[in-house]
């Protein structure tokens, strides 16, 4: 095979050398491009543009498949727990039991949030969604606590500080805007039993952790823990090259992540499908999404890299299926997400433009019956993205081939003309 490809332009040749992945993925490497030729490249949303060479996260949207360091996230779903995939995620292997109760000890040493940081809680207007809320306080946690030096323990220490207050926090936020008081963590619970506890126990009325809430949780996180070069994760990436601390850059991921084309989806579907039980308009909604003179998109339909079935929906639905029969639990949405399923995979629309249920179409079902309320969604996303931006992020600081992200543009403004004063306009 060549590793080069052939660029011919203004009667010369260029040789680009081509770069081939593990998995064998081949990228045409541009990086000089620009130095020869003059010319760059113009990639609108990046859809061709690979931005660094990673070792964290394998997906291949044709095939549908989804490893994390090399695992199956299907074995980590059955098998793993988040924070054990956390730690795989950041630290490149699983790990042993003697690292597995260090990072526990960790987690458990940093889980409280300092107390002035719930002044800053109530000031925010009761109407504040808490993905803004978190987003402010991630980056707020920089004036709390100090900036890490390069030692691998402070490393460690800021990192396990993060997954353990980000928890601490995003329960604390719901607390507060139910007028409820703080409920804080207990070194006696795992990771995700403590959020649970924290969000749900009452002074009234004792929360009862069931292993199978315990459980489905823990998938969910896993389920969301990375997915290789995403818009959050790339917004972690490009804010992070300009050496921001760590809390700044996790805290513009959360920024991107609430979009509704990209975390806020798990939002949008549950929206969506409440709208559709309570009117039964499945079909004119279908024809909507078809419709191109209206903007209108199916939510939890699509995605920029699955162009089959999405590994994490499968396993969601089926999880969602599950839950609610343990938890005798019936949920008219997950009938209509089902009935909307098999509409929109019979239709040519769909089939042709590879629309397949993406993870955010069945997740709001499982959190909905673990009973997380609709507006903490996206927030429970952020906390399983968590160790993949921290992932992601320590990769690219250890990178030998790191740049500060500056992309370039394709000017199409006017060309120079003067300056005009506003006695002449
Ligand atoms: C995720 C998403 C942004 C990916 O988009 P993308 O890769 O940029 O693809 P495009 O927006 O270019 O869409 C490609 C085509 O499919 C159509 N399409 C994509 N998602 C669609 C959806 N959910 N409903 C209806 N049509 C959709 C587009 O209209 C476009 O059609 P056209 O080529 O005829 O103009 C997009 O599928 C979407 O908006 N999905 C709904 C939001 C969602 O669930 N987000 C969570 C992602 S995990």
């Amino acid at each position: 095979m060549d590793d080069y490809v052939r660029l011919t332009y203004q009667g010369r040749e260029f040789r680009l050398p081509l770069v081939a992945g593990s998995e064998g993925e081949t990228a045409i490497d541009i990086s000089r491009l620009r130095q020869e030729t003059g010319l760059i490249t113009l990639d609108p949303g990046f859809a061709n543009t690979g931005s660094c060479r990673s070792a964290i996260t394998f997906v291949d949207g044709e095939r549908g498949i989804l490893r994390y360091r090399g695992i199956p996230v299907e074995q980590l779903a059955e098998r793993s727990t988040f924070k054990e995939t956390a730690f795989l995620l950041i630290n490149g292997a699983l790990p042993t039991q003697k690292e597995l109760t260090r990072f526990s000890v960790l987690l458990n040493d940093h889980s409280l949030v300092h107390e002035d940081m719930k002044i800053f809680y109530q000031s925010f207007p009761r109407s504040s969604h808490p993905m803004g809320i978190l987003s402010a306080m991630v980056n707020a946690l920089r004036s709390f606590y100090p900036e890490l030096q390069n030692l691998e323990e402070e490393i460690n220490i800021t990192v396990t500080r993060l997954l353990s207050k980000v928890r601490t926090m995003a329960a604390m936020s719901y607390k507060i805007s139910r007028g409820h008081t703080v409920v804080y963590p207990r070194s006696d619970l795992t990771y995700c039993a403590n959020f649970l506890n924290m969000m749900f126990d009452s002074p009234v009325k004792p929360y009862e952790l069931d292993p199978d809430v315990v459980k489905a949780l823990n998938v969910f996180l896993i389920l969301h823990a990375d997915h290789e070069q995403n818009c959050s994760t790339a917004a972690v990436r490009v804010v992070g090259s300009a050496r921001v601390n760590l809390y700044a850059a996790i805290s513009a991921g959360i920024a991107a992540l609430w979009g509704p084309l990209h975390g806020g989806a798990n939002q949008a579907v549950i929206e969506m499908l409440t709208e559709m039980s309570r009117h039964g308009n499945l079909d004119a909604m279908v024809a909507r999404a078809k419709d191109k003179n209206d903007s209108y998109r199916l939510m939890g339909f699509g995605h920029r890299v699955y162009k089959t079935y999405d590994p994490r929906a499968r396993i969601m639905k089926q999880m969602a299926h599950v839950l609610l029969e343990k938890l005798k639990l019936s949920d008219p949405l997950l009938d209509v997400a089902r009935e909307l399923e098999a509409i929109a995979l019979k239709d040519d629309y769909f089939i042709e433009h590879h629309l397949y249920p993406n993870v955010d179409f069945y997740s709001g079902i499982v959190l909905r019956a673990i009973g997380i309320p609709t507006n903490m969604f996206t927030v429970l996303f952020a906390i399983g993205r968590l160790p993949g931006w921290i992932a992601q992020w320590k990769e690219s600081m250890d990178d030998p081939a790191w740049k500060l992200c500056r992309p370039r543009q394709v000017y199409s403004g006017p060309g120079e003309r003067d300056y005009v004063p506003i006695e002449e306009r």
